[in-house]
């Protein structure tokens, strides 16, 4: 469900023409839709409700500040990887007891800047982790909680670049030697060991992984407590897939039935990180036709968005449905849809059905809301896209668009290389 529709062949976003956004904030723009945020949001919350649960909302997915306030103005926490994204989400008056950190590599800086911030808990992914952790806090005459993350070592069906919880990931800890580690961290003085974290992969459209991965986390738990290891907290991760072209996802209902026996046999609080559940359907990218080029062989659609936009069509063969805005009459036409960079990878679609297009029109690029601007990068010295966001009729330029000058800041050209 997406708050993304077309009135008399014109597409809008909420109350708002997408033309107007277009013609105001000129393209390649990302434009955000907050009642889809929100509506997603809301029902992974009520499908929970039964049960003590906190939302962690993976800002991953979508880092925009005014993003991430939407979801702290829901009751959100956050899940965040890097002091960088830390320090967004402090920027959004989150309550940082909803604030969990998980990533393989997390540096002393960002132990300490999380220490500080004091969050709920690090999602910790190494036996060595654990102990400089336990080393940071005491310096810092803290005790700081912990979960870790374990890899369960089952297989998502889902593309193999987005697949976490296998043998062979370089994510968490391996499932056979996880109550030694728990143990093993227990007895360290500035930890508390409190919670069980695993996150199985991305774009997940079935619900029997889940069911795999917690059928080996319960024991885990229950072996845990019996040698005296409180495990308080139950993280499941995210993953939950979305359609982009005919996927048919679990819901969150449906995720809800499966999860919440475990949930309740466990008596943990339930932790959740979505990121793309929420965010994906939430978004679109739109560009402007520069030229429409015909070969012997193919036509391209040649936009002003490219890779360094939106890379998920070139890294993962990503499909997202392409449309223009004006929808002006039937004529459809097969055609590459591919952006200015030097790159035979760059294109944003492949031999692709489209409504016929002329040079000047907009096209928008749908299910964008996840992995897509965080994602962008400035490859040929292409500034990035300006970010809108839209509530009901109204509307604001979240980010601006990169200028030149946001290009070369930090550079010099130093008078000592010059000799
Ligand atoms: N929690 C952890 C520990 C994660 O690693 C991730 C995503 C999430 C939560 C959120 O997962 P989600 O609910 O969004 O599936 N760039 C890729 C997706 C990478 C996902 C990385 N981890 C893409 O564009 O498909």
């Amino acid at each position: 469900m997406d708050f993304f529709e077309y009135r008399h062949h014109e597409l809008y976003c909420e109350q708002v023409p997408v033309a107007r956004l277009c013609e105001e904030f000129g393209t390649p723009l990302y434009v955000y839709s907050h009642a889809t945020l929100v509506d997603h949001y809301r029902k992974l919350d009520v499908a929970f409700e039964e049960v003590d649960h906190l939302i962690c909302f993976s800002v991953k997915s979508n880092s925009n500040l005014a993003v991430i306030r939407a979801m702290v103005q829901e009751g959100s926490g956050a899940d965040v990887v890097s002091g960088g994204e830390l320090f967004r989400v402090l920027k959004t008056d989150i309550d940082p007891s909803k604030i969990v950190f998980a990533g393989v590599g997390k540096t002393r800086a960002e132990i300490e800047q999380a220490l500080q911030a004091d969050i709920l808990m690090f999602n910790v992914e190494s036996m060595p982790e654990a102990i400089a952790i336990n080393q940071i806090a005491g310096e810092m005459g803290k005790v700081a909680r912990i979960a870790f993350r374990v890899n369960p070592d089952v297989d998502p069906h889902t593309h193999r670049h987005i697949t976490t919880g296998k043998k062979g990931n370089k994510f968490g800890i391996d499932i056979h030697m996880a109550a030694k580690i728990f143990q093993e961290a227990a007895d360290l003085p500035y930890l508390n060991v409190c919670g069980v974290h695993a996150h199985i992969g991305s774009q997940i459209t079935e619900v029997e992984p889940y069911h795999a991965a917690l059928q080996r986390l319960l024991p885990l738990i229950e072996e845990l407590r019996t040698s005296g290891v409180n495990i308080t907290d139950l993280n499941i991760g995210g993953g939950l897939g979305i359609i982009y072209q005919d996927e048919q996802p679990q819901m969150a209902h449906d995720f809800a039935k499966a999860v919440l026996p475990y949930v309740k046999r466990s008596g943990c609080r339930l932790l959740l990180e979505p990121g793309r559940f929420i965010t994906g359907n939430a978004g679109i990218l739109l560009a402007r036709v520069i030229y429409v080029k015909q070969t012997e062989t193919k036509n391209f659609v040649i936009v002003d968005a490219a890779m360094n936009d939106l890379v998920r069509p070139s890294f993962y063969e990503a499909y997202h449905k392409i449309k223009p805005i004006l929808i002006q009459n039937d004529d459809q036409f097969i055609a590459d849809v591919v952006g200015p960079i030097c790159e035979s990878g760059d294109f944003l679609a492949k031999d692709r059905m489209l409504h016929s297009v002329q040079q000047g029109e907009y096209l928008a690029m749908f299910s964008a809301g996840a992995y897509g601007f965080v994602m962008a990068s400035n490859y040929n010295s292409r500034p990035r896209a300006a970010e809108v966001l839209v509530k009901r009729d109204q509307y604001a330029l979240v980010r601006e668009r990169e200028t030149y000058e946001d290009l070369i800041r930090g550079e010099t050209i130093s008078p000592a290389l010059e000799l």
